[in-house]
């Protein structure tokens, strides 16, 4: 007998699975999925053994340890200038996706619908569907990925309730500007919505742009969750940490769902990180880090055919094929990470519609010589 249900009949194998896979099989240089190949800070490494040695071994308190929402807090004061409950409007979670999960959970139900800005990153709108919400896409333009105000104010409907963002932007590299984020915040006001604004590449902006983030706009305040991710920002996405935020409110109804789900995340990784954050400076260096590795690999592409696409933050960079070919991006993909040895991301996964312009996400959170060797194998393509 066959399992009768399937609450997500559009959904397979996440492409970053696939991708990663078929990276293995085909022995290929993985720049497809988004996670680091160079080590976590050793003094990180040590608090987390410090933490387990010292006891913290045990069930955490739902919401997270105090003095690690604590940290948040400060940070969000010192880096920012809000102010947030550590005690009631901070939540810990296992890494951004479950935070974006219990977050649309806790407040979609049957019938409301969902604006999303295509491309999207691939959690958001399983979750939607999942609460029985509807989405409303969005599309940015290609290839500047800019923000259609009309085609926002014809989403909207008496039915909207939400609006998700992520900027830093996952594919694009889009970082959004001033203007695009207060046209949001007005559409969310006028229609009385609420919005998660996904922010775990909040640490990774390059060429001196600014990342504006949703939480500087205090009239949002009280209809607005965060999203951020301890994986992303410290290279350690293996340990699932990151956190939550909102206004008390919604964080009760959140934290009803998210003590159900997890219940609590692991211990010792809370303490640690807690311990490691008491240095505020620790953000200063990620993104030139990240800015050199995007130009290593920049000054290394010289393929006529593989247009690099212009990319102000997050750990990707977009390249387009302007060659010659029936394949779709993902036949493409498939083909290079067999024939060429690197693994990317069409891009098409990440729109409703699977609008494919031959357009591959590349991840350059890699060890350099991964970076030259990769590019050295994609201008080999012909
Ligand atoms: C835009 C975006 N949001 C959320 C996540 C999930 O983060 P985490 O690994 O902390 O669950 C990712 C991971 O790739 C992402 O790119």
């Amino acid at each position: 007998m066959s399992f009768p249900v399937d609450k997500l009949p559009h959904v397979g194998t996440t492409i970053f699975s696939v991708m990663s896979q078929l990276a293995t099989e085909h022995k290929a240089i993985n720049l497809g999925q988004g996670f680091p190949t160079f080590p976590v800070d050793s003094l990180l490494i040590d608090l987390v053994t410090k933490a387990m040695k010292d006891g913290h071994n045990q069930y955490a308190p739902m919401p997270g340890v105090p003095i690690l929402r604590q940290r948040i807090a400060e940070k969000l004061m010192r880096r920012n200038g809000v102010h947030y409950d550590w005690q009631s409007e901070i939540t810990i979670t296992a890494g951004a996706s479950q935070a974006l999960f219990t977050a649309i959970g806790s407040l979609i139900q049957k019938g409301d619908e969902v604006v999303l800005f295509g491309p999207a990153y691939d959690c958001y709108a399983p979750a939607i569907a999942l609460n029985g919400g509807v989405v409303k896409w969005v599309d940015l333009h290609y290839p500047d990925f800019s923000l259609d105000q009309t085609a926002l104010q014809a989403a909207i409907t008496s039915r909207t309730k939400l609006i998700i963002l992520n900027n830093p932007h996952n594919p694009s590299g889009k970082v959004w500007k001033k203007e695009e984020l207060d046209l949001i915040a007005k559409v969310v006001l006028e229609n009385n919505l609420f919005i998660i604004s996904d922010e775990v590449y909040e640490h990774i902006v390059f060429d001196g742009q600014v990342h504006y983030s949703m939480m500087e706009y205090p009239e949002l305040r009280d209809r607005l969750m965060l999203t951020f991710s301890f994986g992303k920002t410290f290279h350690a996405t293996g340990w699932k940490l990151g956190y939550a935020i909102s206004p008390k409110d919604w964080m009760t109804s959140f934290r009803k769902q998210h003590q159900f789900n997890v219940f609590t995340c692991n211990s010792a990784f809370q303490y640690a990180i807690a311990d490691y954050m008491s240095d505020l400076t620790l953000y200063d260096s990620i993104s030139p880090m990240y800015q050199a590795k995007r130009d290593l690999l920049l000054s290394y592409m010289h393929h006529p055919l593989l247009e690099m696409i212009p990319t102000s933050g997050t750990y990707f960079q977009l390249m387009r094929f302007k060659g010659d070919s029936s394949l779709s991006d993902t036949q493409l993909a498939e083909e290079w990470v067999a024939n060429q040895g690197v693994a990317l991301i069409p891009t098409s996964v990440f729109y409703n519609d699977f609008s494919d312009n031959r357009v591959f996400r590349i991840c350059f959170a890699k060890e350099d010589h991964e970076l030259i060797a990769a590019a050295e194998k994609l201008n080999s393509l012909h």
